[in-house]
């Protein structure tokens, strides 16, 4: 069966599907994207990705006018996952909306430029044998720009890193500037400290991550103590556990951080009673639309 993604107002195979070559989000980056787990045809935390993905919408001016309005986007991630068989098991939906195609031109185009929205849907297997071992990461400058909170296609701070860490073999790229852990190339950031789960609080050095929220609220339901407080480079070695979360990894713990081997080398407590709680969150029909 072919892949059918959706682009512009028309469901259609993938290798049909093309985008100008004067699209904003080609030549500058320009625009916004969200990525959503599904599991069995419905959308985890579905909402929470709307709300970010309009507040993205509003930090970088692209009118919500010619979109479709929300009921209609869930309508149209329900549709894709079935008409790609993605009812059954896990899959994410990627949805990207730029600010359209114009004329090269820095500044926003005059007139009513039609945004380009964009959605495909893709199978995932989770990684539950790499959350068993544990994965690696390298700690490296975080060379990107001022406004992380935004999750634009403007990726390239995120590539390379994501780049080292492959080339040195491991999963993720520990981030950090100006002494402060900020979060990784592609997720966010935890650690535990002295029995506390520390993580960087929401600003504009990171990006407010769907998952990190919710591993938030499971702390909290644990009765774990957790602080909104950034992790300092210079504190990395007290750690007893780091992991990293997103929407296709929950909770991955870090066993390797470059040479330095996290607590004992295995994933530890706070870890692995969040993987089970995220097993168990992902079936939670409140979290599933
Ligand atoms: C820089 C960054 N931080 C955090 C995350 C995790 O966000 P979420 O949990 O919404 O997937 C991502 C996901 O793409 C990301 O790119």
């Amino acid at each position: 069966m072919s892949e059918i993604v959706w682009l512009d107002g028309q469901f259609l195979p993938r290798d049909e599907a093309r985008i100008a070559v004067d699209d904003r989000g080609f030549i500058f980056g320009d625009g916004i994207y969200e990525v959503t787990r599904c599991v069995d045809g419905r959308l985890f935390e579905g909402r929470r990705h709307l709300v970010r993905m309009h507040a993205g919408l509003e930090g970088i001016r692209i009118a919500a006018t010619h979109l479709p309005s929300d009921a209609e986007l869930l309508a149209l991630h329900h549709e894709l996952l079935a008409r790609n068989g993605l009812t059954v098991g896990q899959a994410t939906v990627y949805l990207q909306i730029t600010r359209g195609a114009a004329p090269r031109a820095h500044q926003f185009p005059a007139g009513d430029v039609r945004p380009t929205l964009f959605l495909s849907a893709t199978r995932i297997t989770p990684a539950e044998s790499l959350r068993a071992t544990g994965a690696r990461a390298v700690l490296l400058p975080d060379l990107r720009w001022a406004r992380c909170d935004l999750k634009t296609v403007n990726l390239l701070g995120a590539v390379l890193a994501k780049q080292r860490a492959v080339e040195a073999g491991a999963q993720e790229a520990v981030l950090h500037r100006d002494g402060v852990v900020t979060e990784g190339s592609i997720t966010n950031v935890f650690g535990v400290l002295d029995g506390v789960v520390r993580t960087h609080p929401v600003g504009t050095r990171i990006l407010r991550g769907v998952t990190r929220d919710v591993t938030l609220e499971l702390l909290h339901a644990m009765g774990q103590p957790v602080e909104e407080r950034a992790l300092l480079v210079e504190e990395l070695p007290l750690v007893s556990e780091l992991f990293y979360t997103s929407t296709t990894q929950d909770a991955m713990p870090i066993v390797l951080l470059d040479e330095r081997v996290i607590g004992d080398g295995t994933p530890g407590p706070v870890a692995r009673r969040l993987g089970a709680a995220f097993a168990a969150a992902l079936t939670d029909p409140a979290r599933l639309t």
